[in-house]
This record gives structure tokens, C-alpha cells and sequence, in this order.
């Protein structure tokens, strides 16, 4: 979920893409990039998994991450600081209570066996922000389709002054690389895709929901927010280096503060979720949108199209336009080839190229 300074203003887009330096991005990285997570806590989570039904002992898991039954002991004692349920100690051996719901790398991996996204996939359970991180990585040479996932972020950017609120474990913070061959003008398109992935997302994991898209990518269920998304790049005049699309969804929020217009998948539906299966489902289906807009002959008008369908504010919505300071009304007409929302006013059809769009 998101507030800050601009939160009552916030429910549109400023800015579609952000430009930013690259030296900026990697000092921002510095200040508040916290430490990955140690990959042998993944590994014994993973090792546990694998053997739910038995206990495990200390010198097996020892063994297997190539350390010390008393480091198994104390990585143990993290994990369960993390949330993780094990059950027993250094002398009988341990066992999972339940399946964690942490986005670690060695779950998500086997779930996305096969994309782009199944290799780099970068876990943290703090960092400042996902994007921020993930911005300096691909400014530095990371390869395409490196994913930045946190528990937790303590800077987590939204558009425009806005900060996404991302509390420990409750909601999904990623933040993925592509380095596409298009000119920047073209970028809009793939930020109407990735929200079209969210929407197609949550629809695989609960065919009961259906989120409502608002141009550029925010998801609604019932009129609330409930996924934003922060697209930004490093380009040149003509091409564009990196894009370094994130993604925030309310998952698991049991409430909000005030009367913020959010909402959580979990108070939409009655039902706790799994982060881990929605964000496999998510990686899957941005593997599929990329890969066809990318590679597709007609990919530009089928995201298009499907954008439309699967909106109500994209035609025929009386809405309120704020842009660069100034702010008029009308009705929306649909987008235009590259996926820029068209307004009609009183004195024609207006290009929104970014800003806030409101209902009216
Ligand atoms: C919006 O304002 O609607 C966009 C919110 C985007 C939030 C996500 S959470 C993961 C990634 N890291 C960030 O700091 N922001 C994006």
C-alpha cells in the first residue's frame, strides 16, 4: 500500500517512466541497500521442505550448506525470527510446522523454471527499496530479467513525492530488469503490459477477482488500490539501456490507516494468500507479456487492446486530469498507438502523456 506527502493525489500517475542518473541511482543504492539475504537460509528452508514429513537432523542440514551443526543452530534461530515455524533443536533435529510463506529464491525458483526471471533472483528481508537496489544493479551490468523481491522495505518509492508503505511480509515489493530493444517513446506499452500481468495474476490464483486496471497501471478491486507500479529507465535519445519495472501489491494487509481508498487482496476476498503462489503466477505471466512484445509482430496493438477491454476508465469514464500543474476534465476515448490515454474536452481531444487521473 502507499501514502506520503502526495497520498491524496495519488491514486494516478505523475509520471509515466522516471529518467534517473545513474550515479544517483547507485548512491541512493549505498544508502539504503541492506544486506541480501544469506542463501543458506533458503537452502535449509528448501532442504525442510523437502522432507515436511520427517525430522531433519542438524548434522544433515550441516552438511548439506557446508557448515557447523552450531551455525545450523543459530541460522535456525534467524529463521525463526523471520517468521519461520521449526520445530526442534540442536539434539533431536528440525521440521517444518507450516510451509513459510517467504518469496526466497529457492521457492520461487522451481515455480519459474523456464522464463527470464529464473535465474538472478535477488531476496531481501530488508532494504530501502526494491527498485532502488534494482536500479543500481542494472546500472553496474546486471543481466535481464534479474528480480530484486524484499519482505520488507523501509524507502519504498511510489510515483511522483509518494512512498509505498511496505510492511514486513504482508505485501509483494519486486522489482525486475529488462533491457528491451525499443526506442524510449515505445516504454509505455511495456508499463500497460506489466499491469496487465498483475491483473492476469491474481486472476490465475483467485478467478473471483477481478482488478480493474487504471491507465497507466494502477489495480483497483472495488474502486481501491491494490497494486501500483513504478516503471523507470535509463535510456539514451534512441534506445533504451535498462528498465527497471516494480511492482507493489497489497496482499495480506488485515487493515489500513484511516480512510485510505487501499484495499488487500485479503480483505477483498475473506482469505489470507499466498505471496509465494501469486508472485510465481505474476512472474509467469510478465515472462509471457515481455516475451510477446518483445518478439510479436501485433504485440503493441494486442496490449493495447487487451488494456481496454479489461479497464472501465480507459472509455467513456468522466475523469479529472492534473499535468504538470494544471488540471482539466472530460471523458475518456481510449489510447492511442503507443498506449497514451486520450481525453475529450470541450476543446478536443487531449493527449495525457502522464499526470493523475481521477474520477469525477
Ligand atoms: C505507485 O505509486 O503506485 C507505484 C508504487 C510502486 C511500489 C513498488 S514496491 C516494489 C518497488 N520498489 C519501490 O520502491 N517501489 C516499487
Amino acid at each position: 500500500m502507499w501514502f506520503g506527502p502526495g497520498f491524496a493525489d495519488n491514486s494516478g500517475i505523475t509520471r509515466a517512466l522516471t529518467i534517473r542518473p545513474q550515479k544517483a541511482a547507485r548512491s541512493r543504492a549505498a544508502a539504503h541497500e541492506l544486506q541480501p539475504t544469506d542463501l543458506r537460509l533458503g537452502h535449509i528452508v528448501r532442504l525442510l521442505m523437502e522432507h515436511a514429513t520427517v525430522v531433519v537432523s542438524g548434522t544433515k542440514i550441516a552438511q548439506e550448506i557446508d557448515s557447523s551443526r552450531s551455525e545450523v543452530w543459530r541460522l535456525i534461530q534467524q529463521l525463526r525470527g523471520l517468521g519461520v515455524d521449526v520445530a526442534g533443536h540442536p539434539a533431536t533435529g528440525y521440521q517444518l510446522r507450516s510451509v513459510p510463506d517467504l518469496l526466497l529464491p529457492e521457492i520461487i525458483r522451481p515455480m519459474v523454471r523456464g522464463t527470464i526471471f529464473a535465474k538472478d533472483l535477488h531476496h531481501f528481508y530488508k532494504i530501502g527499496s526494491t527498485n532502488t537496489a534494482a536500479m543500481a544493479a542494472a546500472a553496474d551490468g546486471a543481466p535481464e530479467g534479474s528480480v530484486f523481491l524484499a519482505e520488507e522495505q523501509t524507502a519504498g518509492r511510489g510515483r511522483g513525492a509518494n512512498t509505498w508503505h511496505s510492511a514486513r511480509s504482508t505485501g509483494i515489493y519486486c522489482s525486475v530488469i529488462l533491457r528491451p530493444l525499443l526506442p524510449p517513446s515505445d516504454v509505455l506499452i511495456l508499463s500497460l503490459a506489466a499491469g496487465l500481468a498483475v491483473q492476469s495474476a491474481i486472476h490465475q490464483v483467485d478467478s473471483r477477482v477481478s482488478a480493474d486496471l487504471k491507465w497507466p497501471n494502477d489495480l483497483l478491486v472495488e474502486g481501491k488500490k491494490v497494486c501500483g507500479i513504478l516503471a523507470e529507465m535509463n535510456a539514451e535519445a534512441t534506445r533504451v539501456r535498462h528498465i527497471v519495472v516494480g511492482i507493489g501489491i497489497n496482499v495480506n494487509q488485515a487493515s489500513f490507516p484511516n480512510d485510505l481508498p487501499a484495499t488487500s487482496l485479503r480483505l477483498a476476498t475473506g482469505r489470507e494468500w499466498s505471496r509465494v503462489e501469486l508472485i510465481g503466477a505474476l512472474l509467469k505471466s510478465l515472462d509471457r507479456e515481455y516475451r510477446t512484445l518483445v518478439n510479436g509482430a501485433d504485440a503493441y496493438e494486442s496490449v493495447r487492446q487487451r488494456f481496454v477491454e479489461n479497464s472501465t476508465w480507459v472509455i467513456g469514464k468522466r475523469v479529472r486530469i492534473e499535468e504538470n500543474g494544471s488540471a482539466f476534465e472530460g471523458t475518456t476515448e481510449g489510447l492511442d498507438s503507443r498506449g497514451f490515454l486520450q481525453v475529450r474536452t470541450s476543446h478536443g481531444v487531449h493527449t495525457v502523456l502522464s499526470g493523475t487521473v481521477r474520477e469525477r
